[in-house]
């Protein structure tokens, strides 16, 4: 069997896996990445596209925000919207703060590019991806590539491999405590050439259920609908699409729409997951590969990057010989962030949609919530504090 060693084997060479690689390659410690996918394919799923002030200065200080200086497009604020009013977050105002609208499509492809110029050794379509020896001193990554069984000896395994790797289940089910919710519907998402409804993103909660309109430039948009768990994405013809966004934004927005044929239709489905505790041994687990949030709040590749925050700065403490106080609180730390955004996007995900089976007491509920966001700016102020995203 070929041995590789390294300092830090990462386990998924997505947005978390990439910008850990990145920040610890800057400190000078050696990683190796091992992703099951092509390149291409890690490149053509789209995804999240807001990004939190403490991410883009992540990504600054990880060597990675030129193109993202020149291309994203800050936004000051959203808007919050049912079929009778239209409430502006004012996020700058409330908070002194923004969030960045570049999509997770280019933060990967801007990382990808880095660990080149790095020479990182990242290995595509590995796969039979087994973690050994957490208790030890050492520990080993056996996996298969181009036909042959490798073994990557390490001294801490990085799990940034999503919600379906391995990572997590390495750890006994006896010692992972997990919490799920999942909801009743999904998001169908699209991607169209063409202008932005509005200057800034609308969150819609219609009584023909949610809709979002964002963008990822000024001539490339991307919207959603909620739809039903058992639709495919083939039940949806552009035009069904255009239709039923049309009607679930604000009409003067929808009076303004401009409709184009889609480049990109997927479906996502909404859920809530968090697996407890992020360590074992010599294995982290980072980003969705420990918790997945609904799309609503924004947060997915944000949590993400808060959790390699907290990682990069534990593992550069513990391989320059400064103690084990850093990786011994990783866990408990990054906990605590990801249940407030838990709580969040839980919050949001109410606020904003309709649930199948609900009763007139819960429409009301949700009136209620936007009309005090409307008159109190304490409730403003609390949700863009979290929206521009809670400090690491
Ligand atoms: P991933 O991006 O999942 O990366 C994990 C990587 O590990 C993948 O490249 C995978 O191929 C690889 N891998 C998996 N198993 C193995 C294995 N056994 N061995 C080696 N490699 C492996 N967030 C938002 O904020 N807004 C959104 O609109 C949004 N939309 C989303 C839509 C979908 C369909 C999904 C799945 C997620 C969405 N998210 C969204 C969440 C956001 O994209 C994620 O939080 C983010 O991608 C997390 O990054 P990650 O690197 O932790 O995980
Ligand atoms: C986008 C996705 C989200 O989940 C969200 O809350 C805002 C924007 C997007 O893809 O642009």
């Amino acid at each position: 069997m070929t041995t590789l060693t390294t300092q830090v084997a990462i386990i998924g060479g997505g947005p978390s896996g990439l910008l850990l690689s990145q920040l610890l390659n800057r400190a000078g410690i050696e990683t190796v990445i091992l992703e099951r996918s092509t390149r291409a394919h890690v490149l053509s799923r789209i995804r999240a596209g807001i990004l939190e002030w403490g991410t883009v200065e992540l990504l600054q200080v990880a060597g990675v925000d030129a193109r993202m200086q020149r291309e994203g497009i800050p936004h000051d604020g959203c808007y919050m919207t049912d079929d009778e009013r239209m409430v502006h977050i004012d996020f700058l105002e409330l908070t002194g703060k923004r969030v960045m609208v570049y999509g997770q499509t280019e933060v990967t492809a801007d990382l990808y590019a880095a660990q080149d110029a790095m020479g990182t050794t990242v290995l595509h379509e590995v796969s039979d991806v087994e973690i050994l020896d957490l208790d030890q001193p050492r520990s080993a990554v056996e996996f298969t590539h181009e036909g042959t069984r490798k073994r990557l000896e390490c001294l801490y395994v990085a799990g940034c491999d999503g919600f379906h790797g391995v990572s997590r289940k390495t750890i006994p089910e006896h010692k992972r405590q997990e919490f799920e919710r999942v909801y009743p519907f999904g998001w169908l998402g699209i991607l169209s050439e063409t202008p932005p409804v509005n200057d800034e993103l609308i969150y819609s909660n219609s009584r023909h259920g949610f809709a979002l309109a964002s963008m990822r430039n000024s001539n490339l948009v991307r919207y959603y609908v909620q739809v039903s768990l058992t639709d495919k994405v083939e039940d949806w013809s552009d035009q069904r699409f255009w239709d039923e966004f049309s009607r679930r934004i604000p009409s003067d927005a929808a009076g303004r729409l401009i409709t184009g044929p889609s480049i990109e239709k997927s479906i996502a489905p909404l859920r809530s997951f968090v697996s407890e505790p992020l360590r074992w041994g010599n294995l982290f687990l980072v980003g969705d590969a420990a918790h997945i949030v609904p799309p609503t709040g924004a947060k997915g590749l944000n949590l993400a990057a808060s959790d390699v925050y907290y990682l990069h700065e534990a593992l550069i403490e513990a391989l320059s010989g400064r103690g084990t106080a850093g990786i011994d609180a990783y866990s408990e730390k990054a906990l605590s962030r990801i249940w407030k955004a838990m709580r969040f996007s839980w919050q949001m995900t109410l606020m904003l949609h309709r649930f199948d089976d609900e009763d007139a007491f819960a429409a009301q509920m949700r009136r209620a919530t936007l009309d005090h966001l409307a008159h109190s700016e304490t409730a403003r102020r609390d949700l863009a504090e979290n929206y521009i995203g809670l400090p690491f």
